[in-house]
C-alpha cells in the first residue's frame, strides 16, 4: 500500500478518525498558554498605546502614574535600557525586506496603536490603573492610510520576501489577445483589510531565572523565531533564553513574528531582573499585523465557447513605510488555468499602519477570490455552466513555472463536490430561485493552495516499559498536530496511542520550523516517522540477536509492528515485545532523531498543490439585505488524510473564517486619524454560531509523491475560494456583483 506509516505496510491509527489528543487538556484548563504561566514575584506589564498615526512624542510625565502605589517602573523611548536593539538590523525569520519596527526605539510614531510606553505593576489591575495616568504629548502630522490614494506611487517590491514566488513573467500577449477576442470582462475586485483575532490574544511571560537566564513563555507559531529575535536584540546566548509555547489558542499567521509584547516583557524582566508578564488587550490586537487592503483588476477574454484567451491579473496592495510586506496575490491566475496569453502584475504602495502579514492563506484567499469571481461572470458572459467552464480550461501542468502538477484530483472534487450539493438542480438564472420571502442563490469556486514542506527534525525516545515520546519545536495552533504525530508514531512502533506522547513548542526540543504554510504535517510527520523507524530498526536488532530469538535469520523487511510486539508478518506466532527485546539489550531507552526536507529531484521535475472545489448556498432577504450562507460544501484533495477527524476541523475552520472575508470581516480605517476604528469583537465581526448552519467536507482520493508520506497540507486550503464562491451565489440570488468584500447590507441593497 503507498504512503503507509507502518513497516508492514497497514496504517491502524493514521488514516482513521481520532479525537484530539490534547482535547482534554484543553476544555478543563489543564493546557496552559503564555499568559497563565506563573513565577515567583511575576510583575505585569500594561501596554499603553499612541494616540496619534503619525509624528513625535514631545514628552511624556509619568510622575502620576509613578506615584500609583505597587507601580514597579514605567518604560518609554526616553528611558528604554541601551542594550535593547543591540543588533539595529535584526531580521525574524519571516520578516519581509526592511526596517522592522522596534518598540521604544525612538520618539518618533509610525503607527496609529504603537506602543509608546510600558507600565509595569505589581499587578495588571494596577498597570492598567496607572496606564491611564500617563500625559504623553504629540506633535502630529497628517497620516495617509487611504490605499487608493497612494497607487499612484505603487511599485514592484525591489527585493524579494524569501519564500514569496514574485509573478512569473508575461507568457503570449495578454492585451492583444484581449482586445481580439469575442468575450471580455474587466473588473475591479477588493477585499477590506482583516485583524486576526484568535481566541487567545498575544501574551509573554518572562520567567527570570537569575545570572541573566530567562525563561520565556511566548505566544508564537514557532518558538525558535522568538529565541533568535531574543538573542539578536538583547545580545543573549542561546543557553540564556529558552522559549515554551506548548498551545496556542489560534494563530492563523498572527504568531509567525515575534510581537512587541514579547520584546517589552523581555526589556522589562532584563532591567528589572524579575519576572514579568506582558498580556494585550483585545483592542490591542488590532495594532499589529493584518491582512492587507488589495486593489485588484482582472481582465478575462474567452472565445465563445467560453475556452481563455487571455488573463491578466492587476493587484497593489498596502504595506507600511518602513517594510515591504509580499504575499501570492496574482500567481494563481496563472497555474488554476489553461491560457496562453497570461499578464500578472504585482505592486506595493505605502501607507501608515503597522505592517501587514499572513493571515491564513495570505494571498491566495485575496486573489483567488477575485479570479474566481471573474471565472463567474465569464460563465454568465459566455453562457456556460460555471463548473463546465472550468473543465473547459482545466489544466494538468503549472504553466507559470512549465512543470507538471504533482498530483491534482481537482475533476473529482468538482464531479464530488456538484453531486453532495445538488447541483444539477441549479437554475442557472439569477433570481430564479425562492424560498419563502427569500431569494436562494447557488454560486461555486475553486481553491488552490501550495503544497509545501520544509526542514525539520524530530527526535523519539523508547522507553523499557515500552512507551514512546516523540518531539520537536515545532507548534500545534490548535490544528491537531500533537495528535497526527501520536499516531504517526503508534503505527510505526506498533503501540496504542496511549503509549505515545508528543511534547512541542520548546527550544529544547529538536529544530523545525515555525508552523505555517500548511506544511507542518508534511515536515514534522515525516523527521517523527523517521525517528520512529530508526527506533524501530535498533530494536529489531536487538529482538533478533536475543537467545534462541523467535526471529533469528529474519529480515526487517519480513516484520510487522503491531500490540507492541515484532512479529514475523507471515507468521504472527513468531514475536517479541519491544519492552523483553529491549530487557534482553540491557537498554532503559532509545533514542533516535529523524530528519525530513523537501527531495530537491522531485521539486525540480513538479508544481505541488492542494485544491478544492467549493459549493455555496445563501438565502438573501431582499427586504433587509441580510445574507445566509445557509449550506457549503467543500471538496478537497489534499493527498493522504492522516485523520478525517482532525483533518475536517481544519476544513471547517477554513470554511468559517471564508464566511467571515464574505460577509463579516473588515477592518475599518478612519484616515483623518489613520486608526482601525473597530477594535474589537463588537464592532468587528467574526461568525459566531447564529451565522453558521450547515458546512459538508469531502476528502477526495489522491496519492502524491511529493514526500514519504503523500500528505499535503490542510490548514490553509480550506478558506481559498471560500468567499468567492458565497459572492457568486449572491449574485445568483440577487443578480448584484458585489466585487469588493465583505458583502454587506448597504451593499445588498
Ligand atoms: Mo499561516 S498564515 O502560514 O500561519
Amino acid at each position: 500500500m503507498a504512503h503507509s506509516i507502518s513497516i508492514d505496510g497497514v496504517d491502524r491509527h493514521v488514516g482513521a478518525a481520532r479525537s484530539r489528543v490534547d482535547g482534554p487538556a484543553k476544555v478543563t484548563g489543564l493546557a496552559k498558554y503564555a499568559g497563565e504561566f506563573d513565577a515567583p514575584d511575576l510583575s505585569h506589564g500594561y501596554v499603553v498605546s499612541s494616540a496619534i498615526a503619525k509624528g513625535r512624542i514631545t514628552a511624556i510625565d509619568a510622575s502620576a502614574a509613578e506615584a500609583v502605589p505597587g507601580v514597579v517602573k514605567v518604560f518609554t523611548h526616553e528611558n528604554r535600557p541601551r542594550t535593547a536593539w543591540l543588533d539595529y538590523n535584526y531580521q525574524d525569520q519571516v520578516a519581509p525586506p526592511g526596517s522592522p519596527f522596534r518598540p521604544l526605539y525612538d520618539d518618533k510614531v509610525h503607527y496609529s496603536g504603537q506602543p509608546v510606553a510600558l507600565v509595569v505593576a505589581e499587578d495588571f489591575d494596577r498597570a492598567r490603573y496607572a496606564a491611564s495616568l500617563l500625559r504623553i504629548g504629540y506633535e502630529a502630522e497628517a497620516p495617509e492610510t487611504d490605499l487608493t490614494r497612494q497607487q499612484d506611487l505603487a511599485y514592484v517590491p525591489p527585493k524579494k520576501r524569501s519564500g514569496i514566488k514574485p509573478p512569473p513573467g508575461a507568457r503570449g500577449d495578454a492585451d492583444g489577445a484581449f482586445d481580439a477576442a469575442p468575450v471580455r470582462l474587466r473588473e475591479d475586485y477588493r477585499q477590506a483589510p482583516e485583524h486576526h483575532n484568535p481566541m487567545e490574544p498575544h501574551a509573554s511571560t518572562v520567567v527570570w531565572e537569575g545570572d541573566g537566564r530567562f525563561t520565556v513563555y511566548d505566544k508564537i507559531q514557532g518558538v525558535s523565531n522568538s529565541q533568535s529575535y531574543l538573542m539578536a536584540v538583547f545580545g543573549l546566548k542561546k543557553d540564556d533564553v529558552r522559549v515554551i509555547s506548548p498551545y496556542l489558542g489560534g494563530g492563523f499567521g498572527s504568531g509567525l513574528r515575534p510581537q512587541y509584547q514579547l520584546f517589552l516583557a523581555m526589556m522589562a524582566a532584563q532591567v528589572l531582573e524579575r519576572s514579568v508578564r506582558v498580556v494585550l488587550t483585545r483592542d490591542q490586537m488590532f495594532s499589529f499585523t493584518y491582512r492587507p487592503d488589495v486593489l485588484q483588476t482582472v481582465a478575462v477574454a474567452a472565445a465563445e465557447d467560453g475556452r481563455l484567451q487571455s488573463v491578466r491579473h492587476d493587484a497593489i496592495s498596502g504595506t507600511s513605510r518602513f517594510e515591504d510586506y509580499q504575499e501570492v496575490v496574482v500567481n494563481w491566475s496563472g497555474i488554476l488555468y489553461e491560457c496562453e496569453n497570461v499578464s500578472l502584475n504585482y505592486k506595493l504602495a505605502q501607507i501608515d499602519t503597522f505592517t501587514p502579514g499572513d493571515m491564513r492563506a495570505p494571498g491566495a484567499v485575496t486573489g483567488v477570490f477575485a479570479l474566481e469571481m471573474a471565472m463567474d461572470e465569464l460563465a454568465y458572459a459566455t453562457g456556460q455552466d460555471p463548473i463546465a467552464l472550468r473543465l473547459r480550461n482545466y489544466t494538468e501542468t503549472d504553466h507559470t513555472e512549465d512543470k507538471p502538477i504533482s498530483s491534482k484530483e481537482l475533476r473529482a472534487c468538482y464531479a464530488q463536490g456538484a453531486e453532495r450539493f445538488g447541483w444539477q438542480a441549479r437554475n442557472p438564472e439569477s433570481r430564479s430561485m425562492r424560498d419563502g420571502k427569500e431569494l436562494v442563490g447557488w454560486g461555486m469556486a475553486t481553491g488552490v493552495w501550495e503544497a509545501l514542506m520544509q526542514k525539520s527534525s524530530a527526535q523519539a525516545v523508547l522507553t523499557a516499559d515500552g512507551r514512546l515520546e516523540i518531539g520537536n519545536s515545532t507548534a500545534d495552533l490548535g490544528t491537531g498536530t500533537y495528535t497526527i504525530l501520536t499516531q504517526i508514531g503508534a503505527d510505526t512502533l506498533g503501540l496504542a496511542m496511549e503509549d505515545v506522547t508528543v511534547k512541542l513548542g520548546d527550544t529544547s526540543l529538536a529544530e523545525a520550523p515555525l508552523a505555517g504554510g500548511s506544511w507542518t504535517a508534511a515536515s514534522s510527520g515525516t523527521a517523527a516517522m523517521r525517528a520512529c523507524r530508526e527506533i524501530a530498526a535498533q530494536v529489531f536488532t536487538l529482538a533478533r540477536g536475543m537467545e534462541n530469538s523467535p526471529l533469528a535469520n529474519v529480515d526487517f523487511e519480513r516484520v510487522a509492528f503491531r500490540g507492541g510486539r515484532i512479529e514475523v508478518t507471515d507468521d504472527p506466532s513468531r514475536s517479541v515485545t519491544l519492552i523483553d527485546a529491549m530487557r534482553a539489550g540491557g537498554l532503559d531507552r532509545i533514542e533516535a532523531m529523524g530528519s525530513a526536507e523537501s527531495d530537491p529531484g522531485q521539486m525540480k521535475k513538479f508544481s505541488h498543490y492542494t485544491h478544492s472545489a467549493i459549493f455555496a448556498e445563501v438565502k438573501v432577504d431582499e427586504e433587509l439585505g441580510q445574507v445566509r450562507v445557509t449550506r457549503i460544501v467543500s471538496a478537497i484533495a489534499a493527498g493522504k488524510i492522516l485523520n478525517p477527524k482532525t483533518a475536517r476541523s481544519q476544513i471547517l475552520g477554513g470554511v468559517v473564517m471564508g464566511i467571515g472575508s464574505a460577509l463579516h470581516e473588515e477592518s475599518m480605517l478612519d484616515h483623518r486619524l489613520g486608526r482601525f476604528m473597530n477594535h474589537n469583537l463588537g464592532e468587528y465581526h467574526v461568525p459566531v454560531n447564529a451565522d453558521i448552519y450547515d458546512i459538508d467536507v469531502i476528502f477526495v482520493d489522491e496519492e502524491d509523491q511529493a514526500n514519504p508520506m503523500g500528505v499535503k497540507g490542510l490548514g490553509e486550503i480550506g478558506i481559498v475560494g471560500t468567499a468567492a464562491a458565497i459572492a457568486n451565489a449572491v449574485y445568483h440570488a440577487t443578480g448584484k456583483r458585489i466585487r469588493h468584500l465583505p458583502i454587506t447590507i448597504d451593499k445588498v441593497l
